[in-house]
């Protein structure tokens, strides 16, 4: 066990899971690579769990912030803040909401938090829809509505979830149905619950489900269920923390896949935004921001220095086209991984959009998760020096591979041999 991981372990909860059975620390970045400690160098296609969105050490975000830090860091919520108002006015408009108001928080939980506050307040129930599957943060709260053992260490809640069926299009008692009856399946299912309970007052969901394995329902699914929802006056939350910004390449949003019946009512975002600086927030239609009746502050929620990097992040994002990059190189990433997987059976699928891409991994011959591929799959690319991501359920058997939209084809390629390599080397 090196030093700092003694030291680590010694001065740092249990429960703050660690990658790898030698951890790794991560000195130093550029473009989509990292260095170890020792000097290592890897190709990055986890970007600190989709958060380095961009790319490491972008000149354009390492400008603006050291600009912005020999200017002021901080001045709270209490004072005008110009890049505060500027990035907000840019997601409003990004957002597709009408009339939209934003709040930045610091996390994606604590935006979830927000849109939880705000949603049981406007509707006055405290009766929440989530989906199977899913992972929404780590608060007392956000625990509260995530539909994934692994990540839920308790069941006690001021609110009470309900459980939806749909997030998982190939497992479950729908999997076999085609698109489109899987889908009027889900509905049936909602409109059964809904006549079971009191009036909720959302449905939260990630278009494609990042801790869960990047699982996804059929495009359409979510504009169904908002038909049923506006029936009842219940709001619809995206959960956009990772499949914003345009990671998934088709969309800006992973809601306008299900776009047909508009926009969420509720929009939550964290991770990439700030590539890296803590920045979360909601989107909301007014007069649900408005409903609360009482003041409210986020002492550190957009505060100039993480304002100022989001700005400039956005800017290349928008000005470079990385949605269109993501859609074009994902395109690739996922037909070559495709390749690679069709003669292994550890591999039950690939599947994704953009640079959102899972893996999935079962003991051969069987539909069984394999945690422990996974896990052997993980050590094997970073001997090969490619950093990839795991999830899926409560047995992580999902390789996750999210690189910054600025990957390049060449990447691409290099993590794509580096994976061939360790998923055959588990076979
Ligand atoms: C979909 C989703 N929502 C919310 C969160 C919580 O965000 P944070 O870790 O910034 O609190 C996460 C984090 O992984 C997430 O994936």
């Amino acid at each position: 066990m090196t030093d700092l991981y003694a030291r680590h372990r010694a001065v740092l909860p249990d429960w703050l899971a660690l990658y790898y059975k030698d951890p790794l620390e991560i000195t130093h970045g550029e473009g989509r690579h990292v260095w170890d400690a020792d000097g290592r160098k890897y190709l990055d296609f986890f970007g600190g769990i989709l958060t380095t969105m961009t790319a490491h050490a972008l000149p354009e975000v390492t400008k603006a912030v050291t600009e912005q830090a020999g200017r002021i860091l901080h001045s709270s919520t209490l004072y005008l803040n110009r890049p505060m108002v500027e990035l907000a006015e840019r997601i409003a408009q990004l957002s597709g909401i009408p009339d939209a108001r934003v709040f930045f928080t610091t996390s994606g939980t604590e935006a979830n938090d927000t849109a939880l506050l705000l949603a049981t307040t406007y509707r006055r129930s405290n009766q929440i829809l989530a989906m199977r599957n899913s992972y929404h943060g780590r608060s007392f709260s956000a625990v509260g509505i995530t539909g994934n053992r692994g990540w839920s260490p308790t069941s006690l809640s001021p609110l009470q979830t309900l459980y939806v069926h749909g997030g998982v299009r190939t497992r479950g008692p729908f999997a076999h149905l085609s698109d489109a009856d899987f889908i009027a399946a889900c509905v049936e299912d909602l409109k059964d619950l809904l006549g079971h309970t009191r009036p909720p007052a959302a449905l939260i969901a990630e278009p494609i489900q990042g801790v869960g394995g990047f699982t996804s329902p059929p495009d359409g699914l979510y504009a169904a269920f908002r038909t049923v929802l506006r029936e009842h006056g219940i709001l619809w939350i995206s959960d956009e923390v990772q499949t914003g910004w345009g990671r998934t390449g088709d969309h800006f949003w992973g809601w306008q896949a299900h776009g047909a019946s508009g926009p969420p009512d509720i929009l939550t975002f964290a991770k990439g935004i700030g590539n890296g600086m803590s920045i979360g927030g909601v989107v909301a239609r007014a007069d649900v921001m408005n409903c609360l009746d009482a003041n409210s502050i986020s002492t550190f929620g957009g505060t100039q220095i993480t304002m100022a990097a989001g700005l400039a992040n956005l800017t290349y994002l928008l000005e470079h086209d990385l949605q269109g990059n993501a859609r074009r190189v994902g395109g690739l990433l996922i037909e070559r991984l495709r390749a690679v997987a069709a003669p292994l059976p550890v591999v039950r699928e690939v599947r994704g959009r953009g640079l959102m891409i899972g893996v999935e991994l079962v003991r051969p011959g069987t539909d069984e998760a394999n945690p422990d591929a996974a896990s052997a799959v993980l050590e094997a690319a970073r001997a090969g020096r490619l950093l990839v991501g795991k999830g899926g359920g409560h047995n992580t058997s999902v390789l996750r591979i999210a690189p910054p939209l600025t990957l390049t084809v060449a990447e691409a390629e290099e993590g794509a041999a580096i994976l061939e390599r360790a998923l055959s080397s588990v076979q």
